[in-house]
């Protein structure tokens, strides 16, 4: 007779590093198109001629940095020619910080005392030699654009392709660089339910043993995640629940399980600690301390020395990734008063 109980050395888990948010999984689903326009944007480059640039926007959690690093080790695998190089302005928000990273992936290593003027003279000598997809991802959280001069006065042959979740970035930078990116736009939308449900069933099969999901747990997932319009909310369900189960050392996840890691939504993370740079990081563990006070007060804590509207800016990167809420009440008369809680908004959860 088969146990229903989990032995200390058996784990329902197959591959548990296919529900890390950077797995790559081996045939991505449901972007083809989108696949296909950032593949034209490069297809000049393999003709020896300059490329197109790109500018993709969307929601959070829908397949766009996914999408690009996919097109991108293709590009990797398939030619020597052209060099694909992948920047989060996330973590490297000043265009010395992102010569510094192409300095890393490159392996150039003569980067000591060196300006920003002279790492970018060293480094189009090397980029020089081939052609260059520049892919600056959360390219809204760049801070000085000379990155972008450089790359478009100094390297012959690239493709620049900008991402990020807003829209309106491209329109409010200066009237000159826009012009001279010319950049094509690609929208991504929301997945659909069948296509959510699609993409966490692959999922599920590369990180879970056959069979220990009981019906409806699957769809589960996928209801909630398509509520959230996130697909970083369905990895999460997934990881939860299969943890959940094995904690009561079951082979089976059941619904029960499954509602239990919808509770746990409110502690969710959507884009990963790592993600954020110290500055955001030192904030969203103040705002945890002191959640659900005011922001002016939350700022008095915070003894860095930075003014109050780098601070505010920072508290809204922080909700724009869904780590918190913020909410402002009215005084009447006397103006509004802001608060900031930790975690998503209560209404997103409590469905
Ligand atoms: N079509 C898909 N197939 C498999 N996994 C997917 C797909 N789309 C998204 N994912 C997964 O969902 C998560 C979020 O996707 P991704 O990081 O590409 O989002 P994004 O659109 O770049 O979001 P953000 O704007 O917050 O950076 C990732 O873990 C990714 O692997
Ligand atoms: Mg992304």
């Amino acid at each position: 007779m088969q146990k229903d109980f989990l032995e200390s050395s058996e784990s329902i888990f197959l591959n548990d590093a296919a529900l890390d948010y950077n797995f790559i999984p081996g045939i991505l689903l449901h972007r083809e198109g989108q696949q296909a326009y950032i593949g034209n944007s490069i297809k000049l480059l393999e003709q020896g001629r300059n490329g197109r640039n790109l500018f993709i926007f969307g929601a959070p959690g829908i397949g766009k940095t996914l999408a690009t690093k996919y097109v991108l080790k293709q590009v990797e695998n398939n030619s020597d020619e052209i060099m694909p190089i992948y920047v989060n302005c996330w973590k490297h928000d000043t265009s010395y910080k992102i010569l510094l990273e192409i300095c890393n992936l490159i392996d150039y290593k003569f980067i000591q005392y060196k300006a920003t003027d002279q790492l970018m003279k060293d480094v189009k000598l090397l980029l020089n030699k081939k052609s260059i997809v520049l892919c600056l991802d959360e390219i809204d959280k760049l801070q000085d654009f000379s990155i972008l001069y450089y790359f478009l006065e100094d390297i012959f042959k690239r493709s620049l392709i900008f991402i990020t979740n807003d829209k309106g970035w491209i329109n409010n930078i200066d009237a000159r660089l826009n012009s001279r990116l010319y950049a094509d736009k690609l929208e991504f939308k929301p997945y659909n339910y069948d296509e959510t449900l699609d993409i966490l069933k692959q999922r599920l099969e590369y990180a879970f043993v056959k069979n220990v999901f009981e019906k409806g747990c699957l769809e589960l997932i996928a209801k909630k995640t398509f509520e959230l319009n996130d697909v970083r909310a369905g990895i999460f369900l997934l990881k939860e629940a299969g943890d959940i189960t094995e904690a009561r050392a079951s082979k089976k996840i059941t619904m029960d399980d499954v509602e239990k890691a919808v509770s746990r939504l409110q502690e969710f993370k959507i884009k990963q600690d790592s993600e954020l740079n110290n500055e955001q990081n030192e904030i969203l563990e103040l705002v945890k301390k002191h959640s659900g006070k005011q922001i002016k007060d939350i700022f008095n804590h915070y003894k860095k020395g930075v003014s109050y509207r780098t601070f505010r800016r920072r508290l809204e990167e922080l909700r724009d990734a869904k780590l918190i809420t913020l909410e402002e009440k009215s005084l009447g008369d006397r103006g509004k008063v802001a608060y900031a809680y930790f975690g998503l908004n209560k209404k997103l959860v409590e469905f």
